[in-house]
């Protein structure tokens, strides 16, 4: 180590000689925030010369401190077992006056004190150790003599038992490497369950010896564009996976899903279905659900999910099994001759009886091995297995309804919990489900509703965020919807109430992102996005900027000019901005001199439409109307995102006519159009102009067709340009055509919707 002491430590050690500071002057951020932390005078030096020392027990928590530590510093720490702390060293051990998950972490002048009520609760003293030494150590190359290390006295246990984080890996696939890393960053907060959905429509990713077409076939889709997509775990990846969870107290909940989201299991075993198939592994997550699902007529099914399970449960010793049911159609056991034998059989009156009568039997072999199953809240429906623990995702209403029937709730509202929507404004955000949870929505969730009784509130044991990856094409996607949401998570689950504070949390979290940084993980800074919103001026056709932030000590600098704003080129933000031409607003947070943002950049685009009357011919559906009467002609373009309030969606063929009030010379005419095939939103088939001096004679000026590919999962803007020869007009009328969906749409109506975005005349 060289002898160079951190700009923190020297910061530190300036603020010592204040007894009562607090913990951002002494650089405290741990997340989750503890319950107790009391500051003290002093600091221990941590140097090559540090021994860590164990009570026995603690072995594995000794091995992974002085990994962490090694890594960090190339020190080989000393390591030894002791019944007592000593001087200059980091003792662990066990605490039995302290209960499961409590620890006390003490560090004083000479020596640091973990103690623990059990393995699990010295792991957490460790991990807030961690985030009391410098973000750098998340990686190698420290090589400083000496760390400072504030003197601090922390009593921390957690609110919930249950605190999850999950992922699909249905959709897209990660790798075995990812998913030892997604654990990691678990453990970093203090989390304890991860949620491994491993089967889907899309792909069937864990080797199921007895049936190992799940995996030759089910395991892999052929894409939109044709390309083979796929990958899964086979049983040695799972027991590793499991091993290495255990060794950071994390407990993997596995999900195999009955009965629906299974075609992939389907297009295996095709004999599990009403139909019989075949069926291929679905490609799409764009046009709805499957309606082809397990079939509870045929024994088969039963036998396969028995087979299934036995080898689950073998594989994870975890006390919870997930089987999922949700989003399960019923149509296929309606139509269904085996399916209605069996209803009659037992007495079951219609289809969500049937689906309890499925999940009443998946319950019975859970229970056979000792396991407990978790379902989404759909199990509610037709009746509740006995003893069942309900994710309620669709609000919180069934986890309300299941805690008043006494059962075990973990809360994971789409509202709050579902990391796979946009965290930030969709104009600067990669394509993410429609509506918005950003980082102070995820802080500022209670698990725990209000309208419950004290015993009814006992039955929210936990909390947790779902990763649903349909736009999460890879691993680097999965850790941008991630983090830090997962921080904001990490304090709702653990943290007790009366200790939160979002602006607390907000000076806390720069410090978590730096380790983020070191730790190569693709963080969103999207909570430090300048927000922006936009009115028109009609009379003076002007647009009017009004830029705000989320963090008061930053300053917002833009250009207009489109070169990158920094504080030396650019203006800083005070009053509104008026745009009255054509102009790129680029903005960027600063503090202290710094960047916290991503550079923000949109157009608008000031030309000869704006402010013009516009006429349609049939008007835009009530639900998308966008800003109004101005909408296509205020020079504020639509995102990607169909219900960010500056579309104007058609049902029917578009057709409207600009009256820009007396000739102008034209050339050109060029709109956007969004497809979304997910809200059957598509490109229309073609888009005409036609123009007129007077408003009853048309001649049409230009028109092209639009072949684009309509089978598409996401969404995109294609702007379409038609020139011509300069003419001069006062009427511009533009037309486009409704196309038709994919037939896997499934609807008897398959007109698709348009939506139109705007419409720029030059
Ligand atoms: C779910 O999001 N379908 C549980
Ligand atoms: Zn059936």
């Amino acid at each position: 180590m060289k002898k160079i002491l951190l700009s923190l430590s020297l910061f530190w050690l300036f603020s010592a000689c204040h007894t009562k500071v607090d913990e951002l002057s002494n650089n405290i951020a741990i997340i989750p925030q503890p319950v107790t932390l009391d500051i003290k005078k002093g600091n221990f030096e941590l140097s090559s010369a540090t021994r860590i020392i164990f009570e026995k027990s603690q072995t594995s928590n000794a091995d992974f401190l002085r990994s962490y530590l090694h890594t960090a510093t190339g020190v080989n720490f000393d390591l030894k077992e002791a019944n007592e702390p000593s001087k200059g060293a980091i003792f662990l051990t066990l605490d039995k006056s302290l209960k499961p998950s409590q620890y006390t972490l003490n560090i004083a002048e000479n020596q640091i004190i973990i103690k623990g009520g059990d393995d699990k609760a010295v792991f957490y003293g460790v991990q807030s150790l961690r985030q009391l030494l410098p973000p750098s150590f998340e990686k190698s190359g420290n090589t400083s003599d000496i760390y400072l290390l504030p003197n601090v006295n922390i009593k921390d246990w957690p609110r919930f038992p249950y605190r999850g984080l999950h992922l699909d890996v249905g959709r897209h696939f990660m790798s075995k490497e990812f998913i030892k890393k997604y654990i990691d960053m678990l453990a970093l907060h203090k989390m304890d369950k991860f949620h491994w959905h491993l089967t889907e429509g899309q792909g069937w990713r864990i080797e199921i010896k007895k049936y190992p077409k799940l995996t030759d076939i089910g395991a892999w889709r052929t894409e939109l564009n044709g390309d083979k997509y796929g990958g899964f775990y086979t049983q040695e990846d799972i027991k590793e996976i499991v091993e290495y969870a255990q060794e950071n107290y994390i407990t993997i909940i596995p999900e195999i899903e009955f009965p629906g989201h299974s075609l992939a299991a389907m297009a295996a075993y095709p004999e599990l279905s009403c139909t019989g198939g075949p069926f291929d592994v679905r490609a799409s997550w764009c046009v709805g659900l499957s309606e082809d699902v397990y079939c509870p007529g045929t024994p088969k099914t039963f036998e396969f999910m028995e087979n299934v399970l036995a080898e689950v449960i073998d594989l994870f010793p975890s006390e919870y099994i997930h089987i999922g049911g949700d989003e399960c159609p019923k149509s296929r056991w309606m139509e269904c001759s085996k399916c209605k034998s069996l209803m009659d059989k037992e007495g079951i009156a219609d289809g969500e009886e049937l689906q309890s009568y499925f999940i009443k039997r998946i319950e019975k072999v859970l229970n056979k091995h000792n396991r407990k199953m978790i379902g989404w809240d759909e199990i509610l429906e037709g009746g509740l297995a006995e003893t069942a623990t309900v994710m309620s995702w669709r609000g919180e209403e069934g986890g309300i309804e299941a805690a008043k029937m006494g059962r075990d709730v973990i809360m994971t509202p789409n509202s709050h919990m579902y990391f796979d929507y946009y965290q930030g404004n969709p104009v600067f955000e990669p394509k993410a489900f429609d509506d918005r949870i950003n980082l102070r929505k995820v802080y500022e969730y209670d698990p725990v509703p209000s309208s419950l009784s004290t015993d009814e509130k006992q039955r929210i044991i936990g909390v947790q965020a779902n990763l649903w990856t349909e736009f999460m094409p890879n691993e680097s996607q999965v850790e941008y919807m991630t983090f830090p949401r997962i921080a904001a998570l990490a304090e709702v689950a653990w943290t007790p109430l009366e200790n939160k504070s979002w602006e607390k949390f907000m000076l806390r979290i720069p410090k978590m992102m730096q380790r983020y940084e070191a730790l190569g993980i693709n963080y969103s800074k999207s909570v430090y996005t300048p927000e922006l919103k936009e009115s028109f001026d009609n009379t003076r056709k002007e647009i009017k900027v009004t830029l705000s932030t989320n963090e008061p000590r930053a300053k917002i600098y833009y250009t207009l000019d489109d070169s990158n704003p920094d504080p030396e080129n650019a203006i800083e933000y005070s009053d509104p901005i008026i745009i009255n031409t054509t102009s790129t607003l680029k903005a960027c947070l600063y503090l202290n001199g710094k960047p916290l943002s991503n550079i923000i950049s949109k157009t608008y685009e000031i030309n000869k439409s704006i402010g013009r009357k516009v006429v349609f011919g049939n008007p835009p559906s009530k639900s998308y109307q966008g800003t109004g009467e101005f909408n296509l002609v205020n020079g504020v373009r639509g995102s990607i995102a169909y219900n960010d309030g500056q579309w104007n969606g058609f049902k029917n063929d578009f057709e409207c006519t600009i009256d820009l009030g007396n000739l102008h010379h034209i050339s050109s005419v060029r709109s956007g159009f969004l497809q979304d095939l997910s809200k059957w939103i598509a490109v229309p088939e073609y888009f005409e102009v036609y123009t007129s001096k007077d408003g009853v004679k048309f001649s049409k000026a230009g028109k092209k067709d639009l072949p684009l590919p309509r089978h598409i999962n996401g969404s995109s803007i294609l702007d379409v340009l038609i020139e011509f020869e300069p003419l001069q007009a006062r009427y511009i009328k533009v037309l486009a055509k409704s196309s038709t969906l994919p037939k896997e749409h499934n609807t008897s109506d398959l007109h698709s919707w348009i939506f139109v975005d705007e419409i720029i005349i030059d």
